[in-house]
């Protein structure tokens, strides 16, 4: 959804950008192409695998672009060094990315068989998702699989994993997919795989991802200067939930204005070319002057 992002920012040439989950520096350089010589872009990541690939991407851009090993959520911090601590727009694109998804080996797919560790950051000290799986009490589980998973056979599957792992612990992909196989069956709900709302859920809980995009929300307005945008990609209803209602709340604060209700999603033809954006939904705020 690349024109639409830079639709959203509304790109003015000399201003600085933040893209806020910078990734493999796709939206960035996308970002940079519109910005003239005197305007930046801030590439944020918690990942530093992906900064590696963005800072290959970027290059040609030299000394307009800077790449910080950090959470969105640290953004207030990190603009508060600079004069004026504000930024004309401000990109969250929250999925996983395709080097996350089929490169790392940390268990973000229930595709592959590798271990399930899922930190989006492998420098943070944890928990990992095998230790949350075997240090949890049978009611956190519960609770991670319903609140981030929205999955309703929550209480029975965390029985099931509970009961499991005294006889042998959960330490990959594969195993965990047999078992949530096994307790919730192996029929497709809708488009997804039964592991889809677990393998989610895990992936909230051991990031910490509603609780960071929470923190990042509640500074949004004041990082941005008047007019400043921000626009948010989500993939999934909790997120989005969250986004649409905080911009609501803004807009009947007089902090932001939403620039349309609805969201805007991916064309079909671009969820035939590239399948994940499917579930993609992109609003868009604007600071109030
Ligand atoms: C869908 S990818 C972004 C792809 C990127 N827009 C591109 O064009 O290549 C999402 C990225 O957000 C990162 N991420 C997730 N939560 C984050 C957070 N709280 N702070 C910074 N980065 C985060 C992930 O590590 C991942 O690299």
């Amino acid at each position: 959804m690349v024109e639409e992002v830079l639709g959203g920012l509304n790109i003015r040439p000399e201003r600085l950008y933040v893209d806020g989950t910078v990734g493999e520096g796709g939206h960035a350089e996308a970002i940079l192409r519109r910005t003239s010589q005197r305007g930046e872009l801030w590439g944020l990541d918690r990942n530093p695998m992906v900064l590696q690939v963005a800072a290959g991407r970027l290059a040609p851009f030299t000394s307009r672009f800077r790449l910080m090993h950090a959470s969105f959520a640290r953004l207030g911090e990190l603009l508060a060094a600079r004069t004026p601590p504000r930024t004309a727009g401000i990109l969250l694109d929250l999925g996983l990315s395709l080097y996350l998804l089929r490169r790392s080996g940390r268990g973000f797919s229930f595709q592959e068989d590798e271990p399930l560790d899922m930190r989006l950051d492998p420098t943070a000290p944890g928990p990992t998702a095998r230790q949350l799986l075997q240090d949890s009490s049978r009611e956190e589980l519960e609770r991670i699989f319903r609140e981030y998973g929205e999955e309703p056979q929550a209480r029975r599957l965390a029985r099931v994993l509970v009961e499991g792992r005294r006889r042998r612990p959960l330490a990959t992909t594969a195993h965990l997919v047999q078992v949530v196989q096994e307790t919730l069956g192996s029929g497709r709900r809708g488009r997804h795989h039964p592991a889809t709302r677990v393998f989610q859920a895990l992936r909230l809980a051991v990031n910490r991802e509603l609780e960071e995009l929470e923190a990042f929300l509640e500074g949004a307005p004041t990082w941005l200067e008047p007019e400043g945008r921000l626009v948010i990609i989500s993939y999934h209803s909790l997120e989005d939930r969250m986004v649409k209602q905080r911009f609501l709340s803004w807009e009947r604060a007089g902090l932001m204005v939403r620039l349309g209700r609805k969201p805007l999603t991916p064309t079909p033809a671009e969820v035939a070319r590239n399948p994940r954006a499917r579930s993609a939904k992109l609003r868009v705020a604007e600071k109030i002057s």
